[in-house]
């Protein structure tokens, strides 16, 4: 090839590395650390699905589940780093970040899921998505999991039965002083490590959401689960802000239009899940299900209600509040 030729080829070859360029799609790397058949796990499946009809060519969603990633500790900071662009943790696990979401934790505050669902849609709840944004961090959404279930390897009827063991909880001091409440021992670990954790007993319960337990199979390696619906186990979708603004206004819009559909889906298909997989793990006889009658329920909030005052000075006791007004009869 002689020179002149050599620099025709070259041109062109540029051209066409920058037309690739520009048609690039937008890389959308959602992690997160459920199975696919959680309400998580299929919101995020839907979320990819619409973006890849509406978009497609525009943005394309990468989802990575069960931590194969990034697990819950290091997927906010790997956010900032802009080493993936999308993840929803469960509210407990951003108190690095934020006081605020730490009332979610707060045990037997809400009574059911609707009645999360109308704190959440409250100004109050609305303005809590905004609350990181400082850090680099935007809420773009709520999404649904379930009430939490308290899984042993010991019947747990009332509190004191809890007493001295030790239980694997996520990142949050709220659900710390829960289990310290109960003369307890709660040790934080990631999701990841549940399984092998109580397996081996190396802890003794933990506690979690009817689709997680089926999922993960902890009812396999925990003979007994009461059924305390003490607390709530719901996420926040969440971005970095320099990746959510520095895309063009037209497709952030449709972006943000095929997430709150694909966020509406996975809470509708919530309830569902919660009900099926309780009922899956119910007949899978692998474990027994406790039911708490109404004396034995009052013991476990009578031992676990304290946690409010510790944290109402963090949380706002006007908060705390407006929350407990939901969950009235
Ligand atoms: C947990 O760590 O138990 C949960 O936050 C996992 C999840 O994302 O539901």
């Amino acid at each position: 090839m002689n020179l002149v030729r050599m620099g025709v080829a070259a041109a062109a070859l540029l051209v066409l590395a920058s037309a690739a360029s520009a048609a690039d799609p937008i890389v959308i790397k959602y992690s997160h650390v459920v199975a696919e058949n959680t309400p998580k796990g299929l919101s995020a499946l839907k979320f990819r699905d619409l973006v890849a009809e509406r978009l497609g060519g525009k943005v394309k969603v990468e989802v990575f589940p069960n931590s194969q990633l990034f697990n819950d500790d290091t997927v906010l900071q790997a956010m900032l780093l802009g080493d993936v662009q999308l993840a929803a943790p469960s509210l407990s696990k951003f108190e690095k970040y934020t006081q605020s979401l730490q009332i979610y934790d707060l045990p037997f505050l809400f009574k059911d899921m609707e009645a999360v669902e109308k704190f959440q849609n409250s100004p109050a709840g609305q303005k809590m998505l905004d609350s990181m944004a400082k850090k680099g961090l935007l809420g773009l959404g709520y999404l649904h999991n379930g009430m939490k279930q308290i899984s042993a390897s010991k019947p747990l009827r009332v509190p004191a039965d809890a007493a001295g063991l030790k239980f694997r909880i996520m990142t949050s001091d709220v659900l710390a002083a829960q289990f310290d409440a109960l003369k307890a021992t709660p040790l934080k670990k990631p999701f990841s490590e549940v399984f092998t954790l109580l397996q081996t007993r190396a802890v003794d319960g933990q506690e979690n959401t009817w689709s997680n337990i089926w999922s993960q199979k902890f009812h396999e390696v925990q003979p007994y689960i009461t059924e305390s619906n003490h607390g709530v186990l719901d996420y926040l979708v969440v971005t970095s802000a320099e990746f959510w603004t520095g895309m063009p206004a037209d497709i952030r819009k449709e972006v943000k239009k095929a997430l709150d559909e694909s966020i509406a889906y996975g809470n509708k298909t919530s309830h569902e899940i919660a009900e099926g997989d309780r009922k899956k793990i119910a007949d899978s006889g692998r474990t027994t299900i406790i039911q708490l009658d109404d004396r034995q329920r009052a013991l476990w909030v009578d031992a676990m209600k304290p946690v409010w005052k510790q944290f109402e000075k963090e949380i706002g006791p006007d908060l705390i509040q407006a929350a407990a007004d939901f969950s009235k009869p």
